[in-house]
């Protein structure tokens, strides 16, 4: 029976906002093998982040070809590989032609704010809820939806494909599957989408998972002239085709989920009322309610956290999303030249025994969730004589964890139900003084796996499921449990509520700020 459950392999691509990666896995769920590439992130014009679409297919071919000379050297071969799945970056926009396969434009990336003036815009139009209650997202820059309208009132090119009926549009997930079926000269085009990555479009009604009308009305996108991608299960062996070319030809896609919801899967949050927060470039916290959408009375998304269908019924989250976390990181590195490695911030912040009064409201691209302000500004709040990098270090790790603790609060009024523990993973959580923090900020236990590609692990958890791999949950549950770590809060609650409110102040401070 072990050496039936290590049999099969699994790959996984994971193409997020910084790298893309691939990964595979055999049947316990360990990785075996993998390769990862950093690529060109742009940045056109102030709060303008473009990717080129491009470089998105060429950074995971080669992130293939490398994990699989490490598996080959190993002694396997690609017919060990039953399956591979996908996850991918959320919101971010891809249009192309459908006649020739080329993109139209360069993606848009998910926290881009170019469409500011547009949402104000579209939100004078829609007062109510009524567009939150069917799609679960309220109306801002971060869903692809707004995105799509920029380009078309903006780009000539995506404006004549749309009228000439040749404009296909897609989530990442969508261009990677139809680029790797082989594009334009695939026999049969593949231009599909799960119903996780097509929540994040504001297109989908998050109660029959198809596209609705009148979401689509109300952006004034005609479905006749542009190309939507079907939307279909997360987990399934045939729709999402197979490898046209290179070293995994002929290899089946069995599996697509955004990468949030893929974490979520990785983490085997499978059971109602179940949390998981991943600290990538952003930060994001899944609570799984079951299977009936919540929709948010304060501030967050209903989503899908995945749909694995033959005959399963899909699960739905709530979700907070944090559009800065590593991603501030990364700006005391590059930008102000605190350090060459993200371990340094961690140490540098170790290097002082509290933020010194300084507070950093790393609104970058506005504030997500729970506040959803499009015109906040990065703000840092207390400089003084005595404030050193390590101060701004902490300030800029514990911004994460009060973002963290504000989603966490509105989770349980929305749902009733108080949290017990928090699994967490992504590049942040390597930091064991961010995890203290988190614990001691949300004063519930933070638990952090060992295995930490939980992201890239839930794809190939939905690509095995659908090619036997796994057969049921139940196959799953000894997989990623050992060797967790769990951070109990340690600070006087008294203490962490002064340094809580002192937050909520600079968030209201560093609001309206016109440049
Ligand atoms: O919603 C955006 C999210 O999916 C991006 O994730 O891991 O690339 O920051 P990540």
């Amino acid at each position: 029976e072990a050496e039936k459950k290590h049999h099969w392999f699994v790959g996984s691509i994971d193409q997020g906002t910084t790298s893309s990666r691939f990964l595979i896995f055999n049947g316990e769920g360990e990785p075996v093998a993998s390769h990862q590439i950093e690529f060109e992130n742009l940045y056109p014009n102030s709060g303008w982040h473009e990717h080129d679409p491009l470089e998105l297919i060429s950074s995971v071919e080669e992130c293939i070809d490398g994990a699989m000379r490490k598996f080959v050297d190993l002694g396997y071969s690609k017919s060990d590989i039953r399956s591979i799945g996908i996850t991918n970056q959320r919101e971010t926009t891809v249009v192309w032609d459908s006649t020739t396969g080329e993109p139209l434009h360069n993606a848009i990336v998910w926290p881009d704010t170019r469409t500011k003036a547009l949402v104000r815009e579209l939100k004078s139009r829609d007062s109510s809820d009524s567009l939150l209650d069917l799609c679960g997202l309220p109306l801002s820059t971060y869903p692809s939806s707004v995105k799509l309208l920029w380009l078309l009132r903006n780009v000539d090119a995506v404006k004549q494909a749309y009228e000439e009926g040749r404009l296909a549009f897609g989530t990442v997930d969508s261009w990677l599957i139809y680029k790797l079926n082989g594009g334009a000269k695939a026999e049969k085009p593949v231009h599909v989408t799960d119903s996780t990555n097509a929540s994040r479009t504001m297109f989908m009604n998050l109660h029959t998972l198809q596209y609705d009308d009148k979401l689509l009305g109300f952006f004034g996108i005609d479905k006749t002239k542009v190309q939507l991608p079907k939307i279909v299960p997360s987990s399934d062996p045939e729709c999402f085709g197979k490898i046209a070319s290179g070293t995994l030809i002929n290899v089946p896609i069995a599996g697509c989920l955004g990468d949030q919801s893929s974490a979520l899967v990785g983490q085997c949050g499978f059971r109602t009322g179940q949390a998981k927060n991943t600290y990538g470039t952003g930060c994001f916290l899944l609570y799984n309610v079951g299977t009936e959408p919540v929709i948010s009375k304060y501030g967050l998304l209903a989503t899908v956290a995945y749909d694995f269908g033959g005959g399963r019924k899909p699960v739905y989250a709530l979700e907070g999303s944090i559009a800065v976390a590593g991603s501030g990181v990364k700006f005391l590195m590059n930008n102000l030249g605190f350090a060459q490695e993200s371990s340094e911030i961690t140490s540098l912040a170790e290097s002082v025994p509290d933020n010194g009064g300084v507070v950093f409201v790393t609104a970058f691209s506005g504030l997500f969730a729970p506040y959803w302000i499009d015109d906040a500004k990065g703000t840092l709040f207390g400089i003084t004589q005595h404030t050193t990098k390590g101060h701004i270090a902490r300030a800029t790790l514990e911004a994460t964890c009060y973002q963290t603790r504000a989603i966490l609060e509105a989770m349980e009024k929305d749902s009733n139900h108080k949290l017990e523990s928090l699994a967490v993973d992504g590049g942040l959580s390597n930091s064991d003084l961010c995890m203290q923090t988190q614990a001691n900020v949300s004063g519930i236990p933070v638990d952090r796996p060992l295995m930490r590609e939980t992201t890239a692990l839930g794809a190939a958890i939905a690509a095995g499921l659908a090619t036997g791999v796994w057969r049921e949950l139940e196959d799953l549950k000894e997989v990623n449990q050992n060797g967790r770590k769990v951070f109990q809060p340690e600070m006087e609650r008294d203490e962490s509520e002064r340094l809580y409110k002192k937050w909520g102040q600079a968030v209201e401070m560093s609001k309206g700020w016109v440049q």
